[in-house]
């Protein structure tokens, strides 16, 4: 598919068929989604990919998908053959610029932009586009119940989830209300030569 093709299609999709994702096809998914840039090429990206039906439905029991149905939507977090837990690690790049070729820079612990999140929205991104490539369709759902789904998954402290992809086969969905914003023009968000 063009690339333009894959960023024209993209969107959050928050219902799936039943089909389960090919394993040979989440692979792929998951390896560009690796693919990110990362800040000295830390890569403290990492991903969770659950497939389970019991650990889904725990995820999103955690993530109050009741409230979320009762609203009026799609269960989508349960119903997603495929949840990827994207995780990041702040304690990964303060080792990384601690390393003889990062820690001669002068401040170089002094982010003024958290980088790890940076590099986390970069895989988001890839792992979005690489879904749409794929024939599939994702979701991204931040959740305010991240310290719940760590304990679950058993990810290490210094790791640091930062909210769940969901990805299928599509299935028709509720949009989101957000959509009727539209789209700013192109003159709103691209200053040329200066702001
Ligand atoms: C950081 C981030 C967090 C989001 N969190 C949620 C969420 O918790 N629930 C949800 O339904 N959509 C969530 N979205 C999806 C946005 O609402 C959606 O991307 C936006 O409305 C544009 O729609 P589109 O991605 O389908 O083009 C999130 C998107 C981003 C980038």
């Amino acid at each position: 598919m063009e690339f333009s093709e894959t960023v024209r299609r993209r969107r959050m999709v928050r219902n799936y068929l039943p089909d389960p994702v090919p394993a040979d096809v989440l692979d792929r998914v998951l390896d560009r989604a690796r693919r990110a840039p990362s800040a000295g090429f830390t890569q403290a990206q990492s991903f969770v990919a659950v497939t389970g039906a019991d650990r889904r439905a725990e995820i999103a029991r955690l993530a109050h998908e009741d409230e979320y149905v009762a609203a009026g939507f799609d269960p989508w977090l349960s119903l997603a053959p495929v949840h990827v837990i994207i995780c990041t690690s702040e304690a990964a790049y303060r080792a990384r610029y601690s390393e003889p070729d990062k820690a001669g820079a002068a401040d170089a612990q002094d982010w003024p932009v958290p980088y790890w999140y940076v590099d986390a929205g970069a895989s988001l991104m890839l792992l979005l586009l690489a879904a749409v490539d794929e024939g599939l369709a994702a979701g991204f759902a931040g959740s305010h119940s991240l310290a719940g789904i760590q304990e679950l998954l058993g990810i290490p402290p210094e790791v640091m989830p930062i909210g769940l992809v969901t990805l299928g086969y599509p299935a028709p969905d509720r949009r989101s209300g957000s959509l009727a914003r539209g789209w700013k023009p192109i003159e709103g968000v691209v200053h040329r030569e200066r702001w």
